[in-house]
């Protein structure tokens, strides 16, 4: 339904927004891992609309893509989500109908599935990550879907904010060990957070446990969709302060927030141990083997160079033959919008089959993409091996990259794989798979 968030800072005006219970974001939904929850959804607002809980593997009549796995939820009508998680960790939820504009108005919600045995943090912290595209007078730009966010960079915004407000400090003590967990669920703003003076240990990503490691360069890097839960021990001194830097874009890096160290003493002298939790695995010498080619969008942009970098370019090269609307393809078939009826599957899998897929980014534009109702082990990327076992619902793909993704078909009906940039799914990178 409709609300108002204080989007622009404590000076800026309200913002008109669209939030589930009325809220940027919606409420934070804390559920436990295999008990079954119910959710009821009632549509307040004057379109159709559904909600994806992205990452979750659950029932496929569950997964919320309109036509595809549910009708859609028409204006002042309800639907009863059920599912039991059986994955622990940092997930969140969101509309799969007139994705671009609801999302971009605000519909967008954290889900936590907790641990029957909490991980031991002295604290458990959410960063909800959006990005908005603001008007002068600091209200959600129009112009959804224009060619250039579609063929492009997707619609980046002007504005960041955590857990819907504009950043402020972040309180924290010296000693204590954070369990912080960032969701990305901007519309295409991808982010890398560098915690000056502080050694993340990253733990999870997208909800699933990985062998604990600190990223490359120290930087987190979350394109809309992903989670990243680290460990940070706070070796601050009592009364530091410490910037949160976003340096994705060169030379368009920005401090996103402040760690500030209350004048308590350390809470510890040494760091504490961390957990972690297998997950089925692939069977690489019995999968089924394909390879998915991603095509299209305007040629000659790409690249983290900057904002600038989406202004370049212009041609329309890799875009011949595309039907109307349709930007970018995958193996030459441009699936376009949020989902609807008569879908046909590009691939199809038995149940428990594993499946490894090869997935080429042939376009100038960096993709995250996200395969439904599973989480796939990353093998390989552009031939190395990809370390520390990450498993992820939704993969960062940069320009020519190759990246080799594992998993086992699961519960059965038709999941998508698409680009997690809205724009991008809108305009044609998307495709189905069946699991029979
Ligand atoms: Cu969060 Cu189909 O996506
Ligand atoms: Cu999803
Ligand atoms: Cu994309």
């Amino acid at each position: 339904m409709h609300g108002r968030a204080n989007l622009a800072g404590p000076e800026g005006p309200w913002t008109s927004i669209w939030g589930y219970d009325g809220t940027v974001p919606g409420p934070i939904l804390r559920i436990q891992q295999g008990r079954p929850v119910r959710i009821a959804v009632e549509n307040g607002l004057d379109e159709d609309t559904t909600v994806h809980w992205h990452g979750i593997r659950l029932l496929n009549a569950m997964d919320g893509v309109p036509g595809l796995t549910q009708p859609p939820i028409k204006p002042g009508e309800s639907f009863v989500y059920e599912f039991t998680p059986p994955d622990a960790g940092t997930f969140w939820y969101h509309p799969h109908a007139g994705s671009l504009v609801q999302m971009g108005r605000g519909l967008a919600g954290p889900l936590i599935v907790e641990e029957a045995e909490p991980v031991a943090v002295d604290r458990d912290l959410l960063w909800m990550l959006q990005d908005w595209r603001l008007s002068g007078d600091k209200q959600i730009a129009g112009g959804f879907g224009s060619t250039m966010d579609a063929a492009m960079s997707g619609r980046v915004g002007n504005e960041v904010t955590i857990n819907g407000s504009a950043p402020t400090n972040q309180p924290v003590r010296a000693g204590e060990r954070v369990r912080l967990r960032l969701v990305n669920a901007s519309l295409a703003r991808i982010m890398a957070l560098r915690f000056e003076g502080h050694r993340p240990v990253i733990v999870a990503i997208d909800g699933q446990p990985c062998d604990p490691h600190e990223p490359e360069d120290g930087r987190l890097v979350l394109a809309p969709a992903m989670r990243i839960d680290v460990a940070i021990d706070m070796q601050g001194d009592p009364g530091s302060r410490h910037d949160v830097m976003d340096d994705v874009y060169d030379g368009l890096a920005y401090p996103l927030t402040t760690l500030a160290y209350d004048r308590a003493p350390p809470l510890r002298a040494n760091p504490l141990d961390l957990p972690r939790k297998p997950l089925p695995e692939p069977d690489l010498a019995d999968a089924a083997r394909h390879e998915l080619t991603l095509q299209g969008g305007m040629m000659g942009g790409g690249g983290m160079t900057g904002m600038g970098a989406m202004m370049g370019g212009g041609m329309m090269g890799g875009m011949m033959g595309m039907g109307g609307g349709a930007a970018w393809a995958i193996n030459g078939m441009s699936m376009t919008g949020d989902g609807h009826a008569g879908m046909e599957p590009a691939l199809t899998f038995r149940r428990r089959r594993s499946v490894v897929l090869k997935l080429r980014n042939e376009t100038a534009w960096w993709h995250p993409m996200h395969l439904h109702g599973h989480s796939m082990l990353v093998l390989s990327r552009n031939g190395a091996p990809v370390p520390y076992r990450q498993w992820q619902d939704t993969v960062l793909m940069a320009p020519r990259d190759t990246v080799e993704v594992a998993f086992v078909a699961d519960n059965p009906g038709d999941w998508m794989l698409h680009c997690h940039v809205i724009d991008h799914q809108m305009a044609g990178l998307m495709t189905v798979f069946r699991v029979t």
